[in-house]
């Protein structure tokens, strides 16, 4: 693509986002589309991502991404906040409206669609939800809103657990999350579940743990997603496909939250087939 005067701009704020595979996603469709678009990652300081947005906004930039450690603290820098991003509490997609910008949260619409995808459904679901982080606590939200049966919610600290359970329990009006400690999975009923696994633990170099080592926990598995995907097999993924369970990694989740975002900027539907495209250049950027 040439860049010239029409060329729009969309971009990534974080810190820090050196290591982001999201121009990689954004500039592919854009070259897929023919659109006259390009996607630039911006390392932004402690205390200025308000400055960030509003200079953005007075640049005319289309949309941006937000990454770490930006995701909560930019919702009153924004406009409008769609609702399921404002109850979650956590924004990872700017799009331009009238005077700044809308955010969305395509992260909890990507793993929804990664998993979609991949013939895995959350409503009716009895299941588990590892880790009450950030991360997890998004998922807890997406579970509860997408229809799911119950969450057993395992952290290793149990207050934190609670604290997520209650929350969205309130948020949703039905007690969905059940919140418990790591160290009582024993205790989780005698059947099979889909299981999220949202702990830290397993990531690149630690690759040789997971969050549970038990393999009697992984017996009461019939479907695990990661949502690591960097190593590509976590030992998580490891200890399910041992037991018979079908695993998944995250990368189709950070597939499909660009694929979403690229979407509400430009406007298009992104077909599966070039959503295949793109995944196979993350697949051997990231393997
Ligand atoms: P993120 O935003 O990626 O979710 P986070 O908010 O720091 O990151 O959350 C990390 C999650 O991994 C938490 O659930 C954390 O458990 P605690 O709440 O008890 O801290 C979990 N975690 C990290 N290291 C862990 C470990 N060694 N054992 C068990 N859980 C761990």
């Amino acid at each position: 693509m040439e860049i010239n005067g029409k060329t729009k701009t969309c971009g990534l704020i974080g810190n820090p986002v050196e290591h982001t595979l999201s121009p990689m996603i954004h500039n592919t469709l854009a070259g897929m589309f023919g659109h006259n678009l390009v996607y630039v990652p911006f390392p932004v300081e402690t205390g200025r991502v308000a400055e960030a947005v509003a200079g953005a906004a007075a640049l005319g930039i289309l949309g941006l991404n937000v990454t770490v450690p930006y995701k909560s603290e930019v919702i009153p820098c924004l406009r409008e906040v769609d609702s399921l991003a404002a109850s979650i509490g956590a924004v990872n997609t700017l799009v331009s409206v009238t005077g700044g910008y809308k955010g969305y949260n395509t992260d909890m619409e990507g793993l929804y669609r990664a998993m979609t995808a991949e013939g895995i459904r959350l409503s009716g679901e009895e299941m588990i939800l590892l880790g009450a982080g950030g991360a997890s606590r998004a998922v807890a939200y997406l579970c509860a809103v997408k229809g799911a049966k119950r969450v057993y919610l395992l952290n290793r600290t149990l207050d934190k657990a609670q604290k997520v359970a209650e929350e969205v329990n309130r948020s949703v009006g039905r007690e969905v999350i059940l919140p418990m400690a790591l160290s009582e999975f024993d205790s989780l009923p005698e059947q099979k579940f889909l299981a999220i696994q949202g702990t830290s633990v397993g990531l690149f170099p630690n690759v040789d743990r997971a969050v549970i080592e038990d393999e009697a926990f992984y017996r009461r598995i019939h479907t695990g997603f990661d949502l690591i995907y960097t190593p590509w097999e976590t030992t998580f993924m490891k200890l399910v496909r041992k037991n018979g369970g079908q695993a998944y990694n995250g990368l189709k989740m950070l597939l499909y939250q660009g694929i979403i975002a690229y979407e509400l900027w430009n406007g298009v539907e992104v077909s599966e087939k070039e959503a295949q495209i793109v995944y196979g250049k993350l697949k051997e950027a990231v393997s």
